[in-house]
Formats: structure tokens, C-alpha cells, sequence
């Protein structure tokens, strides 16, 4: 019976049975949870490349066949004909909502867009030059010292309070980093906007003058949200399971996520991408960079290409593919050479061998940044974007985890090879 399915393991002649499970599309997993009570060794997996660290509903990826799925639909199906919130929706609940459901999700989240009004002297203690990362990390952890009343994980109606308020107040604070770090002044929400637009009017209104959203590029900014909304068990979602797994307040938490997605190997590599387009800046330098990435003693890497999961077309990136041509056509923009650079560096990678062989194609970071760039915001607002996007994703994998019964606190062991014991020795004894 497949229930029954179990692993074989020898370790020194002795025979240690491992419960198989498979589950509802993808690979078996071998349940090893009984290994080190009964074999006395750990398994050896840094990086986690064959290791499932949880079970979870939210979304599943096919790496081999380039397959993004949210609660079970494609993404490529919600980029088309949903909205952000209501994949929000989707994401945190579980089901597509009915038309009152979505009403009154959007109509929460809306009523919670403003931020403390005392939190517009926190930002004040920040240097006008400080990379909006830094700020929105210190303003989320902030935020469990300005809403005490949603920071108790036992109480559903705090988690879900926490939740509505992060995903409200994302746009509002990034919005804020942005203008604290060009000198223009706070613009406050304006809850008759949808989620997008009510983000780019915060970001590009000045006072002196009125700022009509643009509805495509509205809907543009809105695809990349739901794009980035989640992504299984990637570091930064891991980060914030982790950190709630010690029972971490949900700021502190997103607070730890957003700073492990700031990393140029993660969440930083659509800055990275478009910085490394722009260097690049024509066609003919293409082999140059191409060929230092294949060089082992060269530590540049195509920023945006490969994923530890993809081992195909990053669903994500070939729908931003497409995007940044309409965006580009649209509303044009000096950054047509980093899309021509772009597509021709994908072409002559896509025919190479040494990226080929490794399986290494454009992720979702490869051509956001030139979308997000036509639309007017600087390359240190990207990862912020990502993070505004994915805060949905972090906020529905730890919801689910501390809504587990079986929910322990996540603690990895090792493989020690450093010195063994040795005797003290005063400092009046040693050599030197
Ligand atoms: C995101 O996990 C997620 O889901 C993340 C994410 C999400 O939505 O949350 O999808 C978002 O983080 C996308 C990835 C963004 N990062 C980048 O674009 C940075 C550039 N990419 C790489 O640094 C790398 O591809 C990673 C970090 C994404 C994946 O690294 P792995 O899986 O650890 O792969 P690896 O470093 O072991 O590389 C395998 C081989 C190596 O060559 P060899 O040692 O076999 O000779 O491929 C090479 C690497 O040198 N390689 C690259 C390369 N990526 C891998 N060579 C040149 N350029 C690259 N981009």
C-alpha cells in the first residue's frame, strides 16, 4: 500500500526504516524526523537543495517543467485576469473569493493604509542617503512597537489584524522611504484608489500638482505584485519561518524576511540586473560579460539568471518578458537599450553551452528591473517592491505555520569540524 512506502537506510550494517510520503503533486519525501533518536547521525544538506522543511497548501513549483502555482492556479492565469488583492485573498484564505467576500478584503486592507502618525519621526532619525531597504527593514520591526494590539501570535483575531495591517501599510511605507530619500514630502494615502495606484500616487505625487495614474502602468505594477506574491520555501520566506517559529511577533518576523530578501542572490538581483544592463549598456559588449561569467575565477555572475528551483524558463520572468515590451511601447522610455541588451544577453546565454549545461535561464529578476525603471522609480526602489509584493506570500506561510498544532521551534544541527577538546593554557604559557 503506498502508505506503507518506506526508505531503507544501512548505517554500519544496521537497517533503519524511513517512512515515505508523498504528497499531492511532486517529489516523495523521505521523513527522516526519527533518524538521529534512532541512527545517532544527522543527514549533510547545506543550502537545503534536498530538503523539504515543511508541509505547506500555498504554492507549489515545478522546477523541471517551469510551473508557478498559487493554491493550485497557474500564475500565469492570475497575472491575466486576477488582481493583487485578490491573490492576496487567495493566498491567505485559500480559496478565490466571491465578489462581497473581495469587497470587504479590499475595503480592510484599504481602511489600514495610513501608518501611526508618530511613525513619520522615526523615519526622521534616518540619513536622507539610507537605502529604502534599511529603512523599511527598521520601520517593520518598528511597527510592533506602534500596533501592541495585533502582536499576540495565540489570538487569530491579532494574526489577522497583523496581517491586514502589513499588507495595508507596505505601500504606504515605501512610498515614504522613497520620498524621505529625495527630499519631497510624505503623500498620504487615497483609499478611492486601487492598491497600485494608490502606490504610484504616494510615490510620484508632489503637492504643487495633480497626478493622474496612468491605468496601464497601474495594471503593469499591479501583474508585478502578484508575480512576486509568494514562492514556496525560498531564504526569505524561510527567514520569516524561522524567526516565528521562536513565537516572534508577525513584524518581527516580516522585519526578518525583508532583510534576507535585501541579499544581491535574492530579492537584490533585480537592482543588481538592471545596474549589470546598464554597465553592460550595448550589444556588442555582451561577450565580455559572458565570458566573465563563465570564468570560475571571476565572481561576476548574469544577475537575474539561474534559480536554485527553475531548471527551466522562470514562469515569472517570460510574462515580465512581455510586459516590458507593452510597458516600453507604452509609455517609451530611455531604457529601450537595457531591453535590447537584455533580450540578446538571454538569446547568446540561451545558446551556450556553460549555461545550458547548469540549466541556468532568466528568473523573475531579470527583466522586472527595466519595467520598474521605465516607470520612473531608481534601482534602489526595486527590492523594496519585491519585498511590498511579497509580504502577502511571508505573512501566509507563517500564518500557516503557527496555525500547525504540530509547530516547533525550527533548529538545525551541524556538522562540527572544528577543533576537538583541548586544555586551557595561560597566556603567560602560549608561543609568540
Ligand atoms: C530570487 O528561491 C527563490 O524562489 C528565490 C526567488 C523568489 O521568488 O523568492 O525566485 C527570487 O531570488 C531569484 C534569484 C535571483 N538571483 C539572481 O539572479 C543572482 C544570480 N543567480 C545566482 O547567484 C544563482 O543562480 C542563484 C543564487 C539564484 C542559485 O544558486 P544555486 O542554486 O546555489 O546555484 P549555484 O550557485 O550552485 O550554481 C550552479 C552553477 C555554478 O557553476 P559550477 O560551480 O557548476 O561551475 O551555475 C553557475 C554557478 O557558478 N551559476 C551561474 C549563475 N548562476 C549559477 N553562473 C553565471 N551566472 C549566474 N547567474
Amino acid at each position: 500500500m503506498k502508505g506503507d512506502r518506506h526508505a531503507v537506510l544501512t548505517v554500519d550494517g544496521k537497517q533503519f526504516k524511513l517512512p515515505i510520503q508523498s504528497p499531492t503533486i511532486g517529489p516523495d519525501t523521505i521523513d527522516i524526523r526519527r533518524l538521529y533518536g534512532e541512527a545517532k547521525c544527522f543527514t549533510f544538506d547545506p543550502g537545503y537543495t534536498s530538503t523539504a522543511s515543511c508541509e505547506s497548501k500555498i504554492t507549489y513549483i515545478d522546477g523541471e517543467a517551469g510551473e508557478l502555482l498559487y493554491r493550485g492556479y497557474p500564475v500565469e492565469q492570475l497575472a491575466e485576469h486576477s488582481s493583487f488583492l485578490e491573490v492576496c485573498y487567495l493566498l491567505l484564505y485559500g480559496e478565490l473569493p466571491s465578489a462581497k467576500q473581495l469587497e470587504d478584503f479590499e475595503c480592510r486592507v484599504t481602511n489600514h493604509t495610513m501608518v501611526h502618525d508618530q511613525m513619520n519621526y522615526f523615519f526622521r532619525g534616518f540619513r536622507r542617503d539610507a537605502h529604502p531597504m534599511a529603512i523599511i527593514t527598521g520601520v517593520m520591526g518598528a511597527m510592533s512597537a506602534f500596533y501592541h494590539d495585533s502582536t499576540d501570535i495565540s489570538d487569530p483575531k491579532q494574526r489577522e489584524i497583523a496581517s491586514i495591517r502589513m499588507i495595508a501599510k507596505l505601500p504606504t511605507i515605501v512610498a515614504m522611504a522613497y520620498k524621505y530619500s529625495n527630499g519631497q514630502p510624505f503623500i498620504y494615502p487615497k483609499n478611492e484608489l486601487n492598491y497600485a495606484a494608490n502606490f504610484l500616487r504616494m510615490c510620484f505625487k508632489v503637492p504643487p500638482q495633480q497626478y493622474k495614474v496612468s491605468p496601464s502602468v497601474s495594471k503593469a505594477l499591479d501583474r508585478i505584485f502578484i508575480l512576486h506574491a509568494d514562492h514556496e520555501q525560498n531564504a526569505s520566506t524561510s527567514t520569516v519561518r524561522l524567526a516565528g517559529s521562536s513565537g516572534a511577533n508577525p513584524f518581527a518576523c516580516i522585519a526578518a524576511g525583508i532583510a534576507c530578501l535585501w541579499g544581491p542572490a535574492h530579492g537584490g538581483a533585480n537592482e543588481a540586473a538592471l545596474l549589470m544592463l546598464r554597465e553592460i549598456g550595448t550589444v556588442d559588449r555582451i561577450p565580455e560579460f559572458i565570458k566573465r561569467a563563465k570564468d570560475p575565477n571571476d565572481s561576476f555572475r548574469l544577475m537575474g539568471f539561474g534559480h536554485r528551483v527553475y531548471k527551466n524558463f522562470d514562469p515569472r520572468a517570460s510574462i515580465m518578458k512581455q510586459s516590458a515590451d507593452e510597458i516600453l511601447d507604452e509609455i517609451g522610455s530611455e531604457n529601450k537599450p537595457a531591453l535590447l541588451v537584455a533580450r540578446e544577453l538571454e538569446r547568446i546565454a540561451l545558446e551556450d553551452d556553460y549555461f545550458r549545461s547548469r540549466r541556468l535561464y532568466p528568473n523573475v529578476d531579470f527583466y522586472s528591473g527595466i519595467i520598474l525603471d521605465a516607470i520612473g522609480f531608481p534601482t534602489e526602489m526595486f527590492t523594496p517592491i519585491f519585498a511590498l509584493s511579497r509580504t502577502v506570500g511571508w505573512i501566509s506561510q507563517w500564518k500557516e505555520m503557527i496555525a500547525d498544532p504540530a509547530m516547533r521551534i525550527g533548529r538545525p544541527r551541524q556538522m562540527y569540524v572544528g577543533e576537538s577538546h583541548r586544555r586551557y593554557v595561560p597566556v603567560a604559557e602560549r608561543p609568540g
